[in-house]
């Protein structure tokens, strides 16, 4: 056959995608291990960074330590034992899409834009002194592109926030994507949620806090040229605090801590 011929190019072009895709399929497989074993790493960076624990000196296994990794039933607001739902085991993400392990949410419920709620949720405690100094939240709801996912950090007093990561979202980077900005997630610490009547008052606004005012308490600045990012994360942290996330948790837990 001659080197140039029609036949031995199809041919050399054929093994050379045969080749190719050996080698992207063979490191992706080898890869996925590795990948999912970074994603939890980063999911547990991102709850210490949260609850204000994290710091890079030290590893973050040992870290994490402090961190006790619970499963709330949503429907209820109690805890379920792992002999129910296994902490090692659960995709919370898999379950939310599942029609037997979730519930669909009515349009007029979905602040979040999630479409079905997931029945089981993980909740983080902190406990110092054998009682609960913080409590990790994981949130998620739609913004301008994508879901975002994080996790919301608030105090013993379950109201004052400790902390807002997002760990996943596709918000375009400079406009949404301002989420991952330190200076704007640090706004959130100190914020609280509940008025004095208990409803839910934490909010981003459209434009700046007025500092001045009684409800700068609950408010953040909105995100400069990104009104629907801003708004989606307002949204989703009021649902997940509200009946549709953990609000019966959150009665549960104030109940406990007042008796
Ligand atoms: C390329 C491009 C990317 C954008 N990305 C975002 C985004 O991530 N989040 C967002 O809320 N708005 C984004 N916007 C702007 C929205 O389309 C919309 O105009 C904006 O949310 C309105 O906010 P404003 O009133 O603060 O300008 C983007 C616009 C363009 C053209």
């Amino acid at each position: 056959m001659q080197r140039d011929s029609i036949a031995n190019t199809i041919g050399v072009a054929l093994c050379l995608c045969i080749v190719c895709s050996v080698v992207v399929s063979t490191a992706a497989v080898v890869l996925r291990p590795a990948q999912e074993r970074n994603k939890v790493m980063e999911r547990k960076r991102n709850i210490l960074q949260a609850a204000g624990l994290y710091t890079p000196d030290k590893p973050l296994e040992e870290l994490f330590k402090q961190v006790e990794t619970r499963i709330v039933d949503l429907r209820t607001g109690e805890f379920v034992e792992p002999s129910v739902v296994n902490p090692e085991t659960f995709n919370q993400r898999a379950a939310a899409r599942d029609l037997a392990t979730s519930q669909r949410l009515p349009s007029g419920e979905d602040a979040a834009g999630i479409g079905r709620r997931e029945n089981y949720s993980f909740v983080y405690l902190i406990r110092r002194e054998g009682r609960l100094a913080q409590i990790v939240l994981p949130i998620y709801g739609k913004g301008l592109w994508s879901t975002l996912y994080g996790f919301l950090a608030l105090d013993a007093d379950l109201d004052t926030v400790d902390g807002l990561t997002f760990y996943e979202h596709a918000e375009t980077p400079g406009l949404g994507g301002e989420v991952d900005n330190p200076d704007w997630k640090q706004q959130w610490v100190g914020k609280q949620i509940f008025d004095d009547e208990g409803m839910i008052r934490i909010q981003v606004l459209r434009g700046k806090v007025n500092e001045e005012q009684p409800e700068a308490i609950h408010q953040i600045d909105g995100l400069a040229g990104a009104t629907i990012t801003s708004r989606g994360v307002s949204n989703l942290v009021q649902f997940w605090l509200g009946e549709g996330g953990f609000a019966k948790l959150l009665e549960n837990l104030r109940k406990q801590s007042s008796s």
